[in-house]
C-alpha cells in the first residue's frame, strides 16, 4: 500500500475546556476527494485549519507525506471558504494574479515578463472558470456563483495539491451549485488534486467525494456539553466509475 497523503493519528483539539476533537484518526490517500459532514460545531472548520497549517494539534499527529505539517499555510495547500475569501478591493484578475504573488512570496510582487506571464496564466485561469468576461470587475458586481469561482480560480493558480474546501457551495441556488459541482470535479481531475470539502449538505457529500467521513461525539455528557470531542464515525468508500476509470 502506498503511503498516506494526508495521516491524523490520535490529534486532540482543545480551546480552553472546550474539547472539539478527540482521537481523530484518519488515513487520505493522494488524488482522492473526501467529504465531510458532521453537526454543527463539531469541529469540521477546526480540522480544515489544522490541515491549512493554522491550527495545530494539541496532542497527536497530523502528517502530509509522512512529515509533520508545516505550520504555515503554503502553495501545497489552497482554501475556499463559503464566501468572502476574495479580495473586495481588487479586479477579479488582480484576485487571481495575488494568488501567484501569494506562492511567490519570496519574491514579493512580479514585474516585466514574469508579470505577463502572470497575467496570462491568471487569464487561463479565469477562462478555465469561465470568468474571462469578468476580468475587469470588481467581487461586488459579480453573483454568489462568479464570486465561488473567482475564489477556486485564486486558489488553484498557484497550483496546491491539496485543495480544502469549507461549505463552498453553501450559499448557492440549487442549479448553480449544480454547475459548481461540475466545474470542481472536472478541475479535480484535470489537476490531479486531493479535495478534503466540508459540506452540510449530505447529497452533496455522497455525489462529490469518492469518500465521506462523519465527524461525531462517541460519548457525551448532557451536564457538560463542551467535555468531549468529535471524531471519525464512519468512513464510507463511495464507489465512482467514472474516478475508477480516470485513475486505471
Ligand atoms: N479560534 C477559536 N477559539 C475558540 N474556540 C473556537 C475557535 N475556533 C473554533 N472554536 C470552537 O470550536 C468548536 C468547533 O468549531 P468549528 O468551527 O470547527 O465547527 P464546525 O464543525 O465547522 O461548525 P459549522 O458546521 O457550524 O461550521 C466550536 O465550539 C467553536 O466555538
Ligand atoms: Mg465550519
Amino acid at each position: 500500500m502506498s503511503a498516506a497523503f494526508i495521516e491524523a493519528s490520535n490529534v486532540w483539539k482543545r480551546y480552553g475546556d472546550n474539547v472539539v476533537l478527540e482521537r481523530l484518526t484518519l488515513k487520505i490517500a493522494e488524488g482522492e476527494f473526501c467529504s465531510i459532514v458532521g453537526a454543527s460545531g463539531c469541529g469540521k472548520t477546526t480540522f480544515l485549519r489544522m490541515l491549512l497549517g493554522e491550527e495545530t494539534p494539541d496532542q497527536g499527529q497530523l502528517l502530509l507525506e509522512g512529515k509533520p505539517l508545516r505550520s504555515e499555510p503554503d502553495a501545497t495547500r489552497g482554501i475556499v471558504f463559503q464566501r468572502y475569501s476574495v479580495f473586495p478591493h481588487l479586479t477579479v484578475l488582480g484576485n487571481v494574479m495575488l494568488g501567484l504573488e501569494l506562492r511567490n512570496r519570496w519574491c514579493g510582487r512580479l514585474f516585466g515578463a514574469q508579470r505577463r506571464q502572470a497575467r496570462e496564466a491568471s487569464m487561463d485561469m479565469l477562462g478555465r472558470v469561465g470568468l474571462e468576461n469578468a476580468a475587469q470587475r470588481y467581487p461586488a458586481e459579480l453573483s454568489g456563483g462568479m464570486q465561488q469561482r473567482l475564489a477556486l480560480a485564486q486558489s488553484l493558480i498557484a497550483k496546491p495539491r491539496l485543495l480544502l474546501l469549507d461549505e463552498p457551495f453553501g450559499a448557492l441556488d440549487p442549479g448553480i451549485r449544480h454547475d459548481m459541482h461540475e466545474l470542481v470535479t472536472a478541475l479535480w481531475r484535470e489537476q490531479g488534486l486531493t479535495v478534503v470539502m466540508i459540506t452540510h449538505d449530505i447529497k452533496e457529500g455522497f455525489a462529490l467525494g469518492t469518500r465521506l467521513f462523519v465527524f461525531d461525539k462517541v460519548r457525551a455528557d448532557p451536564h457538560a456539553p463542551n467535555a468531549y470531542g468529535s471524531r471519525v464515525t464512519y468512513d464510507l468508500p463511495l464507489i465512482k466509475p467514472a474516478a475508477v476509470a480516470v485513475a486505471a
